[in-house]
Formats: C-alpha cells, structure tokens, sequence
C-alpha cells in the first residue's frame, strides 16, 4: 500500500502528479485559506507524511498526536515553522527548497528596496488620486541607489545573489553574517563588517538571515538607532527579525529614512496595523519567492522531497 500524505494546499499540477503517483494523498483543496487547525492535527495523525508550507505550525504538539509520522516536506526554503528539535528526537525526517529561489527573492529584495528608496507605491497612488498638478523640482524624492552604500545582514544563498545586483549599481557592499565568507570577499568583493559598523555605515541595510532564537528581534531599537536618518531598511528574511515595534517608532519620528517589508511578525498583517499608517513604508504580503517558475520549482522540489523519503530513498533536501 502506498505511504498516506497530508497535503496542505493545493499545489501545481507536477507536483500533485509526483505526489500522487508515489503516494496516498489527502489534500486540503482550498487556495488561500489555510488548513485550520484541528483539521492539520487531524489528518497528521493518520500520516506517513506532511506536506506543509510556511503557514503551518509544526510544534511539540502536532508531532506528539501523530505517532506514524516520518517525514515532513516544507515548501520554502526557510523552515521555522518546524520544530526541528522535537522533529529530530522523534526520528522524523524534515526537508526545504533551498536554492532554486535565491534569484527570484534576490530579484524581490531589490525591486522592494527601489520601491522604496524611489517611493514607487506613494507615487503610483498619487497620479491614481489626481495630485499630479505639476512637475516640481523636489516632488516624490528619494535616496540614490546606484554607488550607495549596501550592508547586507546574512550573507547566505539570497543574500550573495542581491550583492551580485547590487554591483550592477556600483553599489559599495559590506556585509555582515555569523560565519566569515572569505572566498564571498574575494569573489563579490564585499567587505566583512561588525553588526554596529554596517548598520553606522550603510545607506540600505537588508536583512536576509533565517529566523531563530538568536536572529529574533536582531534589528530592535538599539540596532535601528545606529542606522543613518537618511537610511533604508529592507526585511525578506522573517518578520520576527525586526521588532516591528521599534521599527514603527523609528519610522515614525523619522530616524531612519525608510523602510521596505516582505515579511511581518504577524501574517498577515491587518490592515489597521500601525505600521500600514506610515507614508514611509512599503509592505509586501510575502512574495519573495513568486515568480510563477519559482513557485513551480519550489512545489515540485518539495514533492521530490516527500517521495524520495517516503519511499527509502534519501530525499535531495534534508534539513534533519
Ligand atoms: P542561507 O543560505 O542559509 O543564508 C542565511 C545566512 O544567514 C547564512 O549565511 C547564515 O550564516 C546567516 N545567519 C544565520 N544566523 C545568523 C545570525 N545569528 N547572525 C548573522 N547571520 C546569520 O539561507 P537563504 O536561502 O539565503 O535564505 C535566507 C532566509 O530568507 C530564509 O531562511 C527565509 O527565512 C528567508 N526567505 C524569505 C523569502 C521571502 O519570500 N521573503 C524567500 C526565501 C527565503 P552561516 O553561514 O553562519 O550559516
Ligand atoms: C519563503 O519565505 C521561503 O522561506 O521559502
């Protein structure tokens, strides 16, 4: 008998093929809304194997009530939504997508911080309202890109393809990362630098780490006060990893110039939140990743995953 899966969205027509020729699967049909809950509790404990995407919390709880699970497969690259700890204790097999996406988010990263360096979003929403009256010599004006200073927090996958962007620009590139990446220094010729020098020194700061205990809150109102007043802040990393609270402060009483988020601590965001208030924020509902090819890849990356580890193979994206 084929191993039984939960499948937690609908998913493109390769992916579901791969799936559903290796595998029993269950689907949760709905497009945008995710599986709730009970339902997501409900069908892991009769499974072999989960297919999730970010939107699903896999915690101590869900893999407690599900005593048949072995493998689960994340549609994204980052995994915070998983457990890992509690996954490897019991022996459970988890995977991502890395890769195939870091031009696609690298692409989205730099159009968000044109967006809101050049103030994209304000200006469209200008001429739609009827303010175009004139051409004035300081209207809708913002920070040059090209030859500014970019400091990049996390310099992994993502975070190489945006400086490759960025030298385009003859952009002046630093870097910051837990880990030193000299063959990075040679190849990109971008400059290590501390946390605090990179955020006193950079024009834009782009934030591209996973989110975890020690990358939670990494930009809070320390950090945000060292970064220059006319300075930009880019997050398509997590949303926890900028304390939204400090960051609306920040943007508010004008210390930093700008910002640009994908991401958000909660998603998503409501409407009436804060931050949404502000002229100088450019929000995104979380499309690092969606360019139609990418999404594409990322599914079928993520089915390849689920059968190659439900059927005693070891899966291309193993995480644990
Ligand atoms: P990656 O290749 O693993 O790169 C992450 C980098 O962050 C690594 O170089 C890592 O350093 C560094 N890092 C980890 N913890 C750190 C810390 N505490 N301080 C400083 N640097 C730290 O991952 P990736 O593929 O580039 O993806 C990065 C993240 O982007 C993902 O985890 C995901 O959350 C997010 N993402 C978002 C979207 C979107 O739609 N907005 C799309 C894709 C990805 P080491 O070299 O020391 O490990
Ligand atoms: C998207 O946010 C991902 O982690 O792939």
């Amino acid at each position: 008998m084929k191993p039984r899966v939960f499948v937690t969205r609908a998913l493109p027509e390769e992916a579901m093929n791969i799936l559903q020729e290796h595998l029993q699967c269950r689907i949760w049909e709905e497009a945008d809304i995710p599986v709730p809950r009970d339902v997501l509790l409900k069908e892991a404990k009769a499974a072999d194997g989960l297919y999730t995407l970010l939107t699903e919390k896999v915690d101590e709880e869900l893999l407690s009530l599900s005593p048949r699970l072995k493998v689960i497969a994340n549609m994204a690259v980052g995994y915070d939504n998983i457990d890992i700890a509690a996954a490897r204790k019991r022996g459970i097999v988890v995977t991502n997508t890395p890769g195939v996406l870091n031009e696609t988010t690298a692409d989205l990263t730099f159009a968000l911080m044109m967006a809101t360096a050049r103030r994209l979003v304000e200006a469209a929403e200008f001429v739609k309202q009827g303010n175009w009256k004139t051409w004035s010599p300081m209207q809708l004006t913002g920070p040059d890109i090209y030859g500014a200073t970019l400091g990049v927090i996390g310099m992994g996958r993502i975070g190489e393809a945006v400086v490759r962007r960025a030298k385009g620009f003859d952009m002046n590139i630093m870097y910051y990362n837990r880990n030193r990446k000299p063959e990075a220094e040679q190849e990109l010729g971008i400059v290590y630098a501390s946390m605090d020098e990179l955020l006193q020194q950079s024009d834009f700061v782009v934030v591209l780490t996973p989110l975890t205990p020690e990358t939670r809150h990494l930009i809070g109102a320390r950090e945000l006060s060292m970064m220059k007043p006319s300075a930009v802040l880019i997050n398509t990393s997590r949303g926890p990893v900028v304390d939204e609270q400090a960051l609306y402060d920040a943007l508010r009483q004008k210390t930093i110039w700008a910002a640009g988020l994908d991401v958000f601590e909660q998603e998503p965001i409501g409407p009436d939140h804060p931050l949404l208030q502000l002229e100088n924020l450019v929000a995104l509902p979380h499309i690092g990743s969606a360019s139609i090819a990418t999404r594409r890849k990322m599914a079928v990356m993520a089915a390849e995953n689920l059968v190659s580890a439900l059927t005693g193979k070891e899966p291309p994206n193993r995480v644990v």
